[in-house]
């Protein structure tokens, strides 16, 4: 089966640059967020571009449905480029003790060289990057406790912009910069919107559904199996539209005269996908 041409808007990628590059200016580090299941697909290709030589931290976001093996590998990958990646779960925090750690391993050096001018508290200011839905904003809400106050706007620091502190002297922009996935490459188009960061058409659903379905027969997890009761089935042989029929049937999603609702199967097909049902599952490996 083919790609699906996946159409998803940008909205204002030059207002946003612009914002993310002045931004840039106030920060020590940007802090990148992506999906630990498409860990290529989730990332901005200009990003390296428009930070330059700022330093990164990595977060491997939602590793909670993530291939843990894989996820090791990518962050073995990030550590062969230079770049600390830690595996988090943003929605219930786990992983997030080693972020602050990890940005002070990071700026080790920097730090040192504040300490050497008498810069002795020195703040460390952070921006968080990153594409639609990926939890920026999980990110931002866990790491800024709910006591803390927000810091005052100080001079030369763009208005509006706030910050938040994060504790061991460190501040977040509570704005996060949302990036753009790449557009012109229809598997990304397809892969974002098998984990719902871009939405699917409602035309869409069945044809991605048929697409989910031929990778999951690649490597079928126990749990796949065993939701959708295909443990008499051949999956290597079956055609996807077949196997969603088989689906719908196992699950009682027929319409009246007997037929089967694969447009009912299909959502709980992408559904119980994106909610990690169907077991922890990397969709890029390395
Ligand atoms: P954004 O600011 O980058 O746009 O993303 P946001 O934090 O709003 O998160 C998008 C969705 O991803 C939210 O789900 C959020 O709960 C979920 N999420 C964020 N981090 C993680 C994670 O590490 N693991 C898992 N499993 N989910 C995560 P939602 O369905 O839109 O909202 P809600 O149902 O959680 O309220």
């Amino acid at each position: 089966m083919q790609n699906i041409n996946i159409q998803w808007f940008p909205g204002h990628m030059t207002k946003t640059k612009r914002r993310i590059q002045a931004n840039l200016k106030l920060v020590d580090a940007v802090v990148e967020i992506i999906d630990a299941r498409i860990p290529v697909s989730s990332r901005n290709p200009d990003l390296d571009k428009l930070i330059q030589n700022k330093p990164r931290i990595i977060l491997m976001n939602k590793c909670d449905m993530a291939d843990k093996i894989q996820t090791k590998r990518w962050i073995n990958y990030y550590q062969s480029q230079n770049i600390k990646a830690i595996p988090v779960d943003c929605r219930s925090g786990k992983g997030l003790n080693l972020f602050i750690p990890t940005v002070k391993s990071v700026l080790a050096d920097k730090i040192e060289q504040w300490e050497a001018k008498g810069m002795k508290n020195r703040a460390i200011h952070l921006m968080v990057v990153g594409i639609p839905n990926v939890g920026k904003s999980s990110f931002i809400n866990r790491m800024a406790k709910k006591d803390s106050a927000k810091v005052e706007d100080r001079p030369g620091v763009t208005r509006g912009n706030q910050w938040f502190s994060i504790g061991q002297g460190l501040e977040l922009l509570d704005t996060p910069g949302i990036l753009w996935p790449k557009f012109d490459d229809p598997e990304v188009g397809e892969k974002l919107a098998f984990t719902g960061a871009v939405k699917d058409r409602i035309t869409d659903t069945e044809l991605l559904a048929y697409r989910l379905l031929e990778v999951m027969c690649q490597y079928p997890t126990p749990q796949f199996v065993e939701r959708f009761k295909l443990q008499d089935t051949d999956l290597q042989n079956t055609q996807p539209y077949d196997l969603l029929e088989i689906i719908g049937k196992k699950r009682g999603m027929l319409m009246t005269g007997g037929k089967v609702n694969t447009e009912r199967a299909s959502v709980t097909v992408l559904d119980e996908y994106r909610s990690g049902k169907l077991g922890n599952i990397t969709l890029e490996c390395v």
